[in-house]
């Protein structure tokens, strides 16, 4: 009798300890979901989702980087690449994902956006359905997957954003920037993000101006939408960015020890440092890919 109850005891920890031990792998399987977002186009969204992209890759993380603006989908150009198929030959499907994804330097991996065709605004509900199933599919073979997004709040963005693990809003110092940013972190509140909410501020000055711009955000988001957002740093006005552009390379590889790349690999180590904050102090809060596409597809409802 004594010992019967034992040994179920004995069976049922070892249940939980299977249980929890599959609960965190399947966790730790799970890719990150960075949406890159601002009001205004031209602040330099483009241009951080790749060094970041390319600075996580550095540091031992496997990315996948998504161009999502498909009006004006450029970050291949950015890179120098010329790839053959995009989204759109996933949206009408002739592609599968994984047969669009080009590699680009660093080992980092890239989706490229269908330039010119449609945007992610007006995407037709079967064109959209048919992109978040291709979406599921690369769950587990990513750490991160980055999504470079278009300008503007429309339904399909705002629906992207609110599906994130983490959010990233950029701006500039301009008041218009600003404005603009905060009608980003505005719509997303009221909708109730359950994510992380991360700033910078691009094309600063100087570092004063940076940490100025930056705390003055926070606690206007702070006060007026009783929102968190959690500074990531600010980045150098460096006209050798556009130089990168017009090379068809990525800046912090070409000119590693310059300040503004110094910038960037500083943002990096705190998204990243926060992330592995998060993830050893609970279970792993990410949904990865999957938990994205569901939530996105509930908002949309
Ligand atoms: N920190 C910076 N200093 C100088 N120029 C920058 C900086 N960041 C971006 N730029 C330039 O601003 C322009 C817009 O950047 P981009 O990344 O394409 O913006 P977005 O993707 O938001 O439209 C590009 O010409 C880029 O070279
Ligand atoms: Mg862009």
């Amino acid at each position: 009798m004594m010992r019967d109850q034992a040994d179920k005891l004995r069976q049922m920890a070892q249940n939980v300890k299977r249980q929890i031990e599959s609960e965190i792998k399947e966790g730790q399987g799970r890719s990150r979901v960075v949406v890159i977002s601002s009001g205004k186009g031209g602040v330099g969204k483009s241009t951080l989702a790749i060094n970041l992209a390319l600075n996580l890759c550095e540091q031992g993380q496997k990315v996948v980087l998504m161009d999502a603006d498909m009006g004006l989908a450029n970050l291949d150009v950015m890179l120098g690449l010329t790839p053959k198929y995009n989204l759109f030959h996933v949206i009408k499907e002739t592609k599968k994902i994984r047969d669009i994804i080009i590699q680009g330097p660093g080992g980092l991996d890239i989706i490229p956006g269908g330039s010119g065709i449609s945007d992610l605004a007006n995407l037709k509900e079967d064109e959209l359905n048919k992109l978040l199933m291709e979406m599921k599919k690369l769950d587990r073979s990513y750490d991160y997957l980055i999504i470079d997004t278009g300008a503007g709040i429309s339904k399909n963005v705002t629906a992207f954003l609110l599906a994130a693990d983490d959010v990233l809003v950029i701006s500039t110092p301009e008041p218009t920037s600003i404005t603009d940013a905060y009608s980003i972190v505005k719509s997303i509140t009221s909708n109730s993000y359950g994510g992380n909410l991360y700033l910078v501020v691009n094309r600063v000055s100087s570092n004063a101006e940076g940490i100025m711009v930056a705390e003055k955000f926070r606690l206007v988001c702070e006060k007026f939408l009783g929102q968190d957002i959690t500074i990531l740093g600010h980045i150098i006005n460096e006209p050798l960015i556009g130089e990168g552009v017009r090379r068809q390379q990525a800046f912090v590889q070409i000119y590693p020890r310059n300040q503004a790349a110094r910038n960037i690999k500083y943002i990096t180590g705190k998204l990243l440092g926060n992330n592995d904050i998060m993830n050893s102090a609970a279970a792993n809060k990410s949904g990865g890919i999957k938990g994205f596409l569901d939530k996105f597809a509930g908002f949309l409802k």
